[in-house]
């Protein structure tokens, strides 16, 4: 079987976000439909971006960096991507604006963008706990060097987006590489950034960028949940075409490898600087791994789909230094060694991280969710698997990054 997944959701955040910052129109096909992606999207109506549908293509009319005062809160909803990369974003464009999120949002920190932002001149507010609501007057920016304390994708992205408002040289060291998305698009966009070993050097030099036309590769931490059922049951072949291959992404696929998965990839190619082409995973036996270190920014997303397939692998699979999982859209390492627990699964849960025993044939159960997408579509595929009934308490919470992913399972499983 052969399947064209939606849009990857980092880059479609930052494909809304550049085409925003752009001098003139640019044509974006395959975003991603999730209510992260759309949360970025209204933030940017908000801030006097034009913003329409034309069948499949969504057309932004961008502004060369000139936005409007929104007249009320920018709601980030569920979405970690659209609160920090707008703060970023926003910090240095002469506008005073309140970001706001969900209740989860609301718990994640804020003070590792805020911080470094404040560093190159930004006027923002948190939380007394370091946290939503943000408030951002206008300020001007300098230069900064900063090196990133948490591996963050996210942070950085900020900071760089932050730079392109500023006079001076943003220079962001991360210690370990974190999916390179924003400067792969910069790049690709003609803008001064250099990347050299650890360093990330924006310029002074260029700002300006010109409308651009994408097609978003598909998102290959969605796949990972598709994968998983494949490689699970028995006699399966699953294809993904024009699925997104940016090594920064392919931890996952790299651990189930090494677990013994069968994965082929093929027919690379590249839009906007990112690797894109098929990926097949068939049927396979799994062994237990141990994950730690550089690997996990690689994999981090992916860590609760790897938690049920190692359920699946013989032997022990240890995950380590992943800590950060913590501080997702819930507590993902509770999540998983709770629900996992309840299926049966043999789980010990580790300050950074989790200690599994497989194979264990998994028993339907009652599984809380926290809202967390990706613990849903998790435990959704465990489900899969198990003997019994499992019953997900919210199950529509997929929609943050996937909403077709029920009937998709559907499909895969028929
Ligand atoms: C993302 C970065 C990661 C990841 C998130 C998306 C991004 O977060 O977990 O789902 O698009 O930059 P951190 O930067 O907090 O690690």
């Amino acid at each position: 079987m052969h399947l064209h997944l939606p849009g990857d959701k980092s880059i479609s955040h930052r494909a809304l976000i550049l085409a925003a910052l752009a001098d003139g129109t640019s044509h974006l096909t395959n975003l991603s439909p999730g209510d992260d992606v759309d949360a970025t999207r209204s933030c940017l109506e908000q801030c006097g971006i034009r913003i329409s549908a034309e069948g499949e293509v969504v057309i932004v009319a961008g502004r060369g960096g000139d936005f409007q005062t929104p007249d009320e809160d920018l709601v980030a909803g569920n979405s970690g991507t659209t609160a920090r990369l707008l703060a970023g974003m926003l910090a240095g464009r002469g506008i005073q604006a309140r970001l706001t999120g969900d209740a989860s949002l609301s718990r994640r920190p804020m003070e590792r963008v805020a911080e470094p932002l404040r560093q190159m001149g930004a006027d923002i507010e948190l939380s007394p706990a370091g946290t939503l609501p943000l408030e951002l007057r206008p300020a001007c920016l300098g230069s900064l060097t900063y090196t990133l304390p948490v591996a963050s994708a996210q942070v950085k992205s900020a900071l760089l987006l932050a730079g392109l408002a500023s006079e001076g040289v943003v220079n962001v060291i991360e210690p370990v590489p974190t999916r390179n998305h924003t400067e792969l698009m910069l790049q690709a966009l003609g803008v001064d950034i250099q990347v050299s070993g650890d360093r990330i050097t924006l310029g002074s030099a260029k700002r300006q960028m010109p409308a651009f036309d994408l097609e978003i590769p598909g998102d290959p931490s969605s796949a990972a949940f598709l994968a998983t059922l494949a490689i699970l049951l028995p006699d399966m072949e699953l294809t993904f075409d024009d699925l997104l291959l940016n090594p920064t992404r392919m931890g996952f696929f790299r651990a189930l490898q090494r677990m013994g998965g069968q994965i082929i990839w093929t027919g690379k190619r590249r839009a906007v600087g990112e690797e894109t082409g098929s990926l097949t995973v068939q049927s396979s036996s799994l062994k237990g791994i141990e994950i730690s270190g550089a690997e996990i920014p690689a994999l981090i997303d992916e860590l609760p789909i790897l938690a049920i397939l190692a359920s699946q692998a013989e032997g022990v699979t240890v995950v380590r230094d992943a800590g950060e999982l913590r501080v997702k859209e819930s507590d993902r390492i509770r999540a998983i060694c709770e629900n996992l627990g309840s299926m049966g699964g043999q789980v010990e849960e580790l300050s950074d991280g989790f200690r599994i025993r497989g194979p264990i044939s998994l028993k339907g159960a009652a599984i809380t969710t926290y809202g967390d997408h990706r613990i849903a579509m998790a435990f959704s595929v465990a489900g899969y698997l198990a003997d019994g009934e499992t019953a997900l308490d919210d199950p529509d919470c997929v929609a943050i990054s996937f909403p077709d992913f029920h009937n998709l399972v559907q499909r895969v499983v028929s």
